[in-house]
């Protein structure tokens, strides 16, 4: 086992021959406040496989445990799977290099974690974090794309003063101000079928009760299955802040952390992944994923492949996040299949 530049934990099971080799992952990251399973349950479920296939396979399996998926701390997703396959951009390196070097890694050495070598695909386990697999019935499901999703930091800023003294006409309240944009983003998210917006965090400064915010800093996260959706809103979305600060005299500025487009699974991998599933005695339901995964980042590179296992109450980012053993082993099982599979190709 081996901690790369990005901080992803990496291991490789070798096989007996040179046939290309299979990478399986999640996250090691959590959100605050999270639940115990999104990301990490991936991970250890890619170990089990690693323990569970007895024989030397014709392949190896490199397992990868993902630093910073969710984006908590630099408001920028999937850092880890994005130095893995050389899509981490120069700004991106700047802004996470001095965290790197704190954990007693060398920001130099980001290139060193590029994926290398003939590479058969990605798979990735995963709870769907939502109610679907639990309303019908089934242990896991197929994940056939993933929705793309922009992550944006948004600043207003007025001017800070006297909660006491300062009349209202003469107010310049950036905290007001950025209320009524989000506001603005729950109704643009209800007349937008298909579409999620999020404002989830929200600074205000100087930060006291008896004073009017000066300045505010707001994230805001934006999903849709269709690109053209996504953008199309986040465009009304800035308009409606230039519009909000304009009347309030306040000034806006928006910068986009993360633009990520849908991302669809690889056709040939994921009738693989069918295949298994039947195989280890279980419907192959498809179907979309509203959350990101680092699967929509290894996709655009090597043929990739998602499996769900259902949540119970379909709940995620929050301490009830929850599976079944029961489920857990049905996906288990499936995986395992999917390694047969794969070494009946090359045998
Ligand atoms: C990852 O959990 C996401 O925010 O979709
Ligand atoms: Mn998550
Ligand atoms: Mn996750």
């Amino acid at each position: 086992m081996s901690i790369d530049a990005a901080g992803n934990l990496r291991a490789v099971r070798r096989g007996v021959g040179n046939a290309p080799r299979l990478v399986i992952g999640s996250h090691l990251d959590t959100v605050i406040h999270a639940g115990a399973f999104d990301g990490v349950l991936g991970v250890v479920m890619g170990v089990a496989l690693f323990e569970a296939v007895l024989e030397a396979l014709p392949f190896s399996i490199e397992l990868i445990g993902f630093s910073e998926e969710e984006g908590v701390r630099f408001g920028v997703p999937f850092l880890g799977s994005c130095a893995v396959t050389g899509d981490l951009d120069e700004t991106t390196i700047v802004l996470i290099s001095g965290a790197i070097r704190e954990f007693g890694l060398d920001p130099a050495e980001l290139p060193l974690t590029r994926l290398r070598g003939p590479i058969a695909g990605y798979l990735e386990f995963h709870i769907e974090q939502g109610p679907v697999l639990e309303q019908l019935g089934l242990p896991v499901g197929i994940v056939e794309a993933i929705a793309g999703q922009s992550r944006l930091e948004v600043r207003f800023e007025g001017h800070a003063g006297h909660a006491g003294t300062t009349p209202p006409h003469l107010r310049r309240d950036a905290l007001a101000g950025a209320a009524e944009w989000i506001i603005a983003v729950e109704r643009t998210m209800k007349d937008t079928p298909g579409l999620v917006a999020t404002v989830g965090r929200i600074t205000a400064e100087p930060g006291a009760s008896n004073v009017i915010a000066g300045a505010v800093t707001a994230s805001l996260d934006i999903r849709h299955a269709s690109d053209q959706a996504r953008r199309g809103a986040a465009q009304r979305l800035a308009a409606a802040a230039e519009a909000i600060a304009r009347a309030r005299g306040l000034r806006v500025c928006m910068e986009t952390r993360s633009d990520r487009p849908a991302t669809p699974m690889d056709p040939g991998f994921t009738a693989l992944m069918e295949d298994a599933v039947r195989a280890a005695g279980y419907p192959p339901h498809r179907m979309p994923s509203g959350a990101g995964h680092d699967a929509m980042i290894l996709a655009p590179h090597v043929p990739t492949a998602m499996l769900f296992v259902q949540s119970s109450g379909g709940l995620s980012h929050c301490p009830e996040e929850s599976v079944r053993e029961e489920d857990v082993a049905a996906a288990l099982a499936c995986g395992a299949e999917f390694l047969r599979i794969l070494e009946r190709r090359h045998g």
